[in-house]
């Protein structure tokens, strides 16, 4: 009886949804798109993207009001990860090289419910949502996106969506890094020590106001200028890499070892990053600075993924003889997640850090800005200006 009403709220729901979606009246919808991989050249504004569909009941489509830029879009629009975004895409390799294209870039999404698929029930149209789009799916500097429910969450109520897009792919990135792959959480954080390679930049000022809500002590290396503003996220000591040597500022610092280290730089960090954990206590270093991509784009996907299998075996090895953990950290997409990150946005815990704002005409120009570097908090697209706004 109750699978019977079940049923019948869904179908009522489909017939609903199928009228009562205009979008679903046009094939076709707005975007900024790419033909090819390369420069800043390739972005393509078009009124005639293909709308996005609902292919499995857990989908949702949602009416895209701001996108969030990231330094991943710039790789992908150059074709960084092409080769595992393609197995991701098509795990059968039935489709020809550069299926991938029209491909819409964006990572970020702050918007709204306006289709549901027949199993979703944790949604409904209308609500205000957020997500980190995983990149192989296509992305939000369109009007619409559709994405499984599981990788949506309602966004913070206190949020506008320009801010709200600020977020996602940052904050599930340091919640991978941090929580998944260096173990601190809300409940084990207090009196333990992070230092935060790059704390300037997405990553970093989302990570920062993280760890330092559960209660951690937080270092965190940046230019000089950045200075004030990661201490007002909340850094209790701060090391400016511009001024020589940050390794040996951060040894001196009144011999700090840590727990933790999330490393957004990479490079020559992590030849002295791991000698500032605290050996056998479980201290681990995360990078998000891997060569995985790299590996598969340049060596295709066995070779490659092996080749990074050797190299991060190699690195573990070699640092658990001095009693300390070597990690990679990866971006992972999860609705619950950023549930998690709502809550602590609307408690006052973390905020937007949003340095420019870019209009939906403006694009290329956002991607610019992300490609000249020196980043301070993220850039944002602003897709529909929101009256309520
Ligand atoms: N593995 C993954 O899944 C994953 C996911 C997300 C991001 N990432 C990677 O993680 C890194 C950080 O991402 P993001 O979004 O935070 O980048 P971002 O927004 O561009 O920020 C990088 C920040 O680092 C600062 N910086 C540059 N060199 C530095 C140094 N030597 N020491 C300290 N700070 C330095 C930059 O400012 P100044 O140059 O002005 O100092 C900037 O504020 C990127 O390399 C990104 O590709 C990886």
């Amino acid at each position: 009886m109750l699978m019977c009403r079940r049923w019948l709220v869904c179908s009522m729901r489909a017939h609903y949804r199928s009228f009562s979606f205009s979008a679903s009246l046009r094939n076709v919808m707005p975007a900024w798109v790419i033909d090819k991989y390369g420069e800043n050249e390739v972005l393509r504004f078009t009124k005639n993207a293909a709308l996005p569909i609902i292919h499995y009941p857990n989908e949702v489509t949602v009416k895209v009001h701001a996108a969030g830029l990231n330094p991943i879009d710039i790789s992908m629009r150059g074709s960084y990860g092409a080769a595992t975004m393609a197995m991701k895409r098509d795990p059968l390799n039935m489709k020809q090289s550069g299926s991938e294209f029209p491909l819409i870039l964006g990572r970020d999404v702050s918007g709204e419910i306006i289709e549901c698929g027949l199993d979703v029930n944790y949604f409904k149209p209308g609500d205000q949502v957020w997500a980190a789009i995983p990149p192989w799916k296509q992305g939000s500097l369109a009007e619409f996106v559709v994405l499984s429910a599981n990788e949506v969450s309602h966004k913070p109520k206190s949020l506008r969506h320009v801010e709200a897009a600020s977020i996602p792919y940052v904050a599930a990135t340091a919640w991978s890094a941090i929580v998944n792959t260096g173990g601190l959480n809300k409940d084990n954080s207090s009196k333990k020590r992070v230092l935060v390679l790059g704390g300037s930049g997405g990553v970093g000022t989302l990570a920062i106001q993280m760890v330092k809500a559960w209660g951690a002590h937080v270092t965190v290396t940046c230019s000089q200028n950045a200075e004030q503003l990661v201490r007002d996220l909340g850094a209790d000591d701060v090391v400016d890499y511009t001024a020589g040597p940050v390794e040996k500022k951060l040894q001196t610092l009144q011999k700090l070892v840590f727990d933790l280290i999330l490393d957004n730089i990479g490079g020559e960090s992590e030849k002295w990053a791991l000698d500032l954990l605290k050996p056998w206590n479980g201290a681990k270093y995360v990078t998000l600075v891997t060569p995985f991509l790299h590996n598969t784009d340049l060596l295709g996907l066995a070779d490659g993924m092996m080749q990074s299998g050797v190299t991060i075996g190699c690195k573990v090895l070699k640092h658990l003889r001095k009693g300390v953990h070597y990690r990679w950290g990866f971006f992972a997409p999860s609705g619950p997640t950023l549930d998690e990150i709502s809550e602590m946005v609307d408690a006052g815990k973390v905020r937007p850090v949003v340095e420019e704002v870019f209009s939906f005409a403006q694009v290329p120009q956002g991607f610019q800005k992300v490609e000249q570097g020196h980043a301070r908090g993220k850039t944002v697209v602003s897709i529909i200006e929101d009256e309520k706004e």
